[in-house]
């Protein structure tokens, strides 16, 4: 990651490889989703986009015998602990360090492109251009799989949003976590904005745009405290 762009720290890292579990509301039920959309592709290999510490990779690998991954992030803290995280599936894995504003990476033939919590880090346009750069590194019936944050559409559902995910760091982690998620004001929807570093959008805008880049099947799945998991299918 360029200096610049260093928007996710090292401190960062630290916090969310301690308290990702309670971080991450529902997180099992997230990455079990995720990879449960990714059954039956046109080909079994998958980019993990900002895997961190490779919890959807291990499940996706974990499921299918002939599954490969790609893990991409921009933290080599992150990738090492991705590799040292899936040492049992060597040889069905490779890493790539980068950075997801760049577009260098953005070449392929993936089955699958998933990605847990690091889409909101690009503005509107800078997603746009990702979904149509995915869309085309995607093998025709290959599938996109997004987990995010979104941006509540009025001040009603940001406060449910920010209700529900203190809740659920409280229930999953206790008062340690929550403490830790307090501190580090984690909940984004608790700050007054606008945020240079966090830039979720929208439902609606995320659908259109994956729409607009000619993708199919273009639904969202789940939502939970601000989180949702988008699919989309290229034609
Ligand atoms: C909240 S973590 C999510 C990790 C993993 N996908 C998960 O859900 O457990 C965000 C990840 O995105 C990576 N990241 C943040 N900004 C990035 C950037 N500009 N380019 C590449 N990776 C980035 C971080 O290193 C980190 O691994």
């Amino acid at each position: 990651m360029s200096d610049d762009l260093a928007a996710w720290r090292p401190t960062d890292t630290d916090l969310f490889t301690t308290y990702g579990d309670a971080f991450v509301p529902r997180r099992r039920e997230q990455i079990a989703t995720v990879t449960d959309l990714l059954a039956d592709l046109p080909s079994p290999h998958v980019l993990d986009l900002c895997c961190g510490e490779g919890l959807l990779s291990e499940e996706y690998l974990s499921r299918t015998g002939v599954g490969r991954v790609t893990l991409l992030d921009g933290s080599s803290e992150m990738l090492d602990k991705a590799a040292a995280r899936l040492a049992r599936f060597a040889g069905r894995w490779d890493r790539v360090d980068a950075d997801i504003h760049d577009r260098e990476w953005r070449r392929g033939a993936y089955g699958g492109v998933m990605t847990s919590l690091a889409v909101h880090h690009l503005d509107g346009p800078g997603k746009r251009a990702l979904y149509r750069d995915l869309r085309d590194v995607l093998v025709p019936g290959g599938v996109f799989v997004m987990a995010d944050l979104i941006e509540p559409a009025g001040a009603r559902a940001r406060n449910l949003a920010t209700v529900r995910w203190d809740r659920a760091v409280r229930e999953a982690g206790g008062a340690a976590a929550f403490a830790a998620f307090s501190e580090s004001e984690w909940n984004y929807f608790r700050l007054p904005g606008p945020d240079p570093v966090d830039t979720p959008s929208s439902v609606a805008e995320n659908l259109a745009w994956l729409g607009g880049a000619g993708f199919t099947g273009v639904d969202v799945v789940w939502l939970q405290a601000g989180h949702a998991i988008f699919t989309a299918t290229r034609p």
